[in-house]
């Protein structure tokens, strides 16, 4: 697991947008894995700019969303299919229907389950997964608990997800769906490279447990330390709690320049 520890979010964004610049450059099909969120949001400010100038393109690319909701209405705006449009597939050169999301208002969820799966696979898998992470420390939205070799699913969520992301349905807790579609824990792992943005020192208990702690369904991101590329961009108050971060400042510090992310 790389560590890099950056003075803001404009240098997270710079770095996240470089590491997906640099994949469409080699491989402008590339299949992109989106995650929604604050988190990535520097990063996607910093691909749309790029691409309003040409130094990159979606043209030829594809992306595949984490999660969903379950039961919202197709027009809801805090669907994870509305958000990711408007953070941004809009605004950036994706061809119409480029951007697949799993479907929370299937009537059948385990063949919509099942269906997303097929579709990453036909698509020849994700290059490079983007992911937040969860206070609770769930990623995509799995929760703790969730079984470290997971696939797409429903799963319930908890309380107090239902509260971090109450903020999205004006404050009121009741209106945050109870359930939702996620990618599993061996879904995301399956990418070939991840690239995990924490921000804040709400996520700095979570980082530590990504990072230093011991793998463990209690805290899912920690299935991450299974993977062999992946490059964890935090700000110092989310690296906060990192016992080494002295070593991951000097590592960093250190490497040539070339190498890219
Ligand atoms: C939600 C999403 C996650 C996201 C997390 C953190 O629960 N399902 O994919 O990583 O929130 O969100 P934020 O980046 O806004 O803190």
């Amino acid at each position: 697991m790389e560590i890099v520890i950056l003075p803001d979010s404009a240098a997270i964004g710079s770095l996240g947008a470089d590491a997906i610049t640099n994949l469409l450059q080699r491989k402008p099909h590339a299949v992109l894995g989106l995650a929604t969120g604050s988190s990535p949001l520097a990063i996607y400010d910093e691909l749309t700019a790029r691409c309003s100038t040409g130094t990159v393109s979606f043209a030829n690319a594809s992306g595949f969303t984490l999660d969903e909701y379950v039961g919202l209405p197709a027009d809801h705006p805090e669907s994870y299919r509305n958000v990711i449009n408007k953070d941004f597939v809009s605004r950036v050169d994706f061809v119409p229907g480029a951007v697949h999301g799993p479907d929370g208002r299937a009537e059948d969820i385990p063949a919509a389950c099942a269906a997303y799966e097929a579709a990453i696979a036909a698509a020849g898998g994700v290059d490079l997964q983007i992911l937040g992470i969860g206070t609770d420390g769930h990623i995509g939205f799995n929760e703790p608990g969730s079984s470290l070799a997971s696939r797409t699913r429903i799963k319930t969520l908890t309380t107090q997800t239902r509260i971090d992301n109450a903020r999205f349905f004006d404050g009121d807790l009741d209106a945050v769906p109870t359930h939702c579609l996620t990618q599993g824990l061996a879904t995301i792992l399956a990418a070939r490279h991840v690239v995990l943005v924490a921000i804040g020192s709400g996520k700095a208990e979570a980082v530590h447990h990504l990072v230093e702690g011991a793998v463990s369904a209690l805290w899912p991101a920690t299935i991450l330390q299974h993977h062999p590329h992946v490059t964890v961009l935090l700000d110092s108050a989310a690296a906060s709690r990192l016992q080494l971060a002295d070593y991951y400042r000097e590592t960093y510090r250190a490497k040539p320049a070339w190498q890219g992310i």
